[in-house]
């Protein structure tokens, strides 16, 4: 006997997708100034009058309290001052800084407890003093209260100014990886005080160098020749260059970052240059070899590799690696010797996401990306590294 034919079975289940899209642009101010907390300098207050009076969670990295004694106290004074535009929840908490304060999310909880603790809300404002690894502990912390507390940052090192506590990036370290645990949160403003610098031990104040020397190689020829002509005013660390270097180093990042792919949603990162194995040596030391020496270190093993694969010349390498070694930086650490390149390559592309994409520089000024490294030639220009002399050019 025949089946009665089933009037739904061969209709098709009706599909609907509605797609969802908009934009968020996003608009915020990177100042430049001295004293920020000096009652007549307007910066802050300017950053922070759009939002009306505003409540204000002051934060600070003990390193910055430790050496600038009576910052609770100009924090105090300039909130009085500008009271029409800011009320302090709370006198100037101070938290440890440096790298060890992102291992793992133990400041991230302490962090949410004085947030729940002092009722901010996500109009309250949390204002970040600090170096690049306070901030970016702070900056993670707010991003995840309430789903986004308004986030200012005041940088206090030459690599946060200049790239760390400038960009929409935060985060801590987890199961031994640098920043496995982070978001994308753009800061509402941020406050350059050059001022702190003053108060920077010489190697940190260094160290942020490398990070110009980054950008200068695979983004501007001109800086890297400027970088270059002043590397001995540069080497001492002379304030007025130092500024200049953190402001053009700061616009490239702030440059890339608005015309290219703020979020990392593609495996490109040239930000990144000099990065996966310098992260890897980070990881290795435990923190004792600090993010930009990592990086000088990291920028000159990609750099012999590319001379190594023609993409510059011997001359040009030279000339990228002497500037870091004119600049003080080591360019080569016993780790580096025993380091698992392909592992730190896997690592790399892991936290990109998708494939590999490794940013190396075409002469100077310029980039390509690469899928892969030829184990080989990277092994070579390891151990051409190894052979290179420590020491500064005597003249140049
Ligand atoms: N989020 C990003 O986009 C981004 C980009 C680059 C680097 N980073 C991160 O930034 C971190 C490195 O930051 P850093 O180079 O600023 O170092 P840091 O934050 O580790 O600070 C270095 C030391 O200096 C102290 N310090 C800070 N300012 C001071 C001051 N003015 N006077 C005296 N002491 C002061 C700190 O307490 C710390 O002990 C790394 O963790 C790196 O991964 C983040
Ligand atoms: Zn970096």
């Amino acid at each position: 006997m025949e089946q009665p034919e089933d009037p739904s079975a061969e209709e098709s289940v009706p599909e609907r997708v509605v797609w969802q899209e908009f934009n968020v642009p996003w608009r915020f101010p990177v100042v430049f100034t001295r004293n920020a907390f000096a009652p007549g300098n307007d910066a802050l207050a300017t950053a922070l009058r759009s939002f009306g009076p505003v409540a204000v969670f002051p934060v600070a990295d003990s390193g910055v309290t430790e050496a600038n004694g009576g910052l609770a106290e100009d924090v105090a004074t300039y909130a009085a001052c500008h009271c029409d535009v800011l009320r302090l929840v709370s006198p100037l908490h101070v938290l440890p800084g440096g790298e060890r304060c992102k291992n793992g999310p133990g400041q991230v909880e302490i962090l949410h407890r004085l947030f729940h603790r002092h009722q901010l809300c996500r109009h309250s404002v949390v204002l970040a003093i600090g170096g690049g690894a306070f901030l970016d502990v702070v900056g993670y912390a707010a991003a995840t209260a309430h789903r986004g507390l308004r986030l200012v940052r005041l940088p206090t090192t030459t690599l946060a100014q200049s790239d760390a506590g400038i960009g929409v990036k935060n985060g801590y370290n987890a199961f031994g990886r640098k920043n496995w645990v982070g978001t994308f949160a753009p800061p509402f403003a941020v406050v350059n005080d050059f001022q702190f610098l003053h108060t920077l031990p010489l190697r940190q104040r260094r160290a942020g160098l490398a990070e110009a020397v980054k950008v200068a190689v695979i983004k501007d020829g001109d800086f890297f020749h400027l970088l270059s002509a002043k590397h001995r005013e540069l080497a001492l660390l002379e304030p007025g260059l130092l500024e200049e270097t953190i402001i053009r180093c700061a616009m490239l990042h702030l440059q890339h970052v608005a015309a290219g792919d703020p979020f990392e949603k593609g495996s490109a990162r040239p930000l990144d240059f000099g990065h996966w194995s310098g992260h890897a040596l980070e990881e290795a030391s435990g923190g004792e070899i600090l993010h930009g020496e990592a990086v000088a270190m990291g920028m000159a093993l990609d750099c012999l590799y590319a001379a190594e694969k023609g993409l510059m010349t011997e001359e040009e390498g030279d000339a990228i690696l002497g500037l870091l070694r004119d600049l003080g930086f080591r360019l080569f650490h016993p780790l580096l010797a025993g380091l698992d390149l392909q592992a730190a390559l896997d690592r790399f592309r892991q936290h990109l996401g998708g494939g590999l994409s490794i940013t190396l520089p075409v002469g100077i000024g310029c980039r390509t990306e690469l899928h892969q490294l030829d184990p080989e030639a990277l092994h070579r220009a390891r151990r051409r590294l190894m052979s290179l002399p420590l020491k500064r050019r005597e003249s140049s």
